[in-house]
Order: C-alpha cells, then structure tokens, then sequence
C-alpha cells in the first residue's frame, strides 16, 4: 500500500511538473508573438522595445512599452480592455483607427508588455 503511494506521489508530481514546463514554453511563445506583433503594429507611435531599429513616426509618440509596463497603474486586465477599444486620449484631433486587434493578438500584446515589468 505505502509503496502504491510513493509510486503515485512520483508520478504526480512528474505530471505536474511537466505541465509547469509546457505552460511557461507557452507563456514564451506568446510573449515572443506579441513583441513581433508590437514591432510591427505599434513601433509606429510607441518605442516597443530598447533595441527598437527606428523611432515613432509620431510627432508626440505614446509612452513607451517599458513605462507602460513599469507604471503601476496598468494590469493584464486594463490593458485587455484598451486594446479592444480605438486609443480615445489622444485628443480631438488626433484619432488613431481602431486597430480591431483579434482577441488572440490582444493575449500576445498583453503577455508581452507585461513581460516588460520589473520585479519591485
Ligand atoms: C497612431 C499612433 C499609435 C499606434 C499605432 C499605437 N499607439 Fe498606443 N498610444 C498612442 C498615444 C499617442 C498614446 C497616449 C495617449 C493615449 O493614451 O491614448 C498611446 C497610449 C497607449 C496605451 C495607454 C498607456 C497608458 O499609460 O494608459 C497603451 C496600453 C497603448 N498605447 C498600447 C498600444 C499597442 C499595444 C499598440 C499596437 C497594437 C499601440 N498602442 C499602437 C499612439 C499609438
């Protein structure tokens, strides 16, 4: 009996184990999706990332993807619900199109700018 339940402790937690490995494999492929999707939908108006190759087009860019990330009033929640919406402060004359982002491409924006904060 006890060896029946060493033997299924093992191999729980080998399961266990292997499923941690492939949610954070998972976690890097969304993270590694939406940085290609911010460099090539937001670099436009946001610095995305340090080694960006060129600067925002716009004459007063957004914030950068690192502050964003870094400001402490942003969670993976908010960031779902902007990213769903046209940017709507960016004044009267300045609208930016509603970038009418899939939900799947809003995951791997949100994974990746949060991917950008700093443990504090
Ligand atoms: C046409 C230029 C433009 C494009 C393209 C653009 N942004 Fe922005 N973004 C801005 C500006 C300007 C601001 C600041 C004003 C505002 O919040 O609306 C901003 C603000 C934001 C904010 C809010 C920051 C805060 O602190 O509240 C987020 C999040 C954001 N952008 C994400 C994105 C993502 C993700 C993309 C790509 C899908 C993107 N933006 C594409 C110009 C742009």
């Amino acid at each position: 009996m006890s060896r029946f339940l060493i033997l299924f402790g093992v191999v729980a937690s080998s399961v266990i184990g292997a499923g941690a490995v492939a949610a954070s494999e998972f976690e890097q492929t969304l993270i590694a999706k939406g940085s290609a999707l911010a460099r090539s939908v937001c670099a436009p108006c946001h610095v995305v990332s340090s080694g960006q190759p060129s600067e925002p087009l716009l004459k007063n860019p957004g914030p950068s993807f690192d502050q964003i990330a870094n400001s402490g009033a942003v969670d993976a929640d908010g960031l779902r619900v902007f990213l769903a919406s046209p940017h709507a402060d960016m004044g009267p004359h300045a609208r930016m199109a509603n970038p009418r982002l899939a939900d799947y491409q809003i995951e791997r924006l949100v994974a990746y700018i949060m991917s950008l904060r700093r443990a504090r």
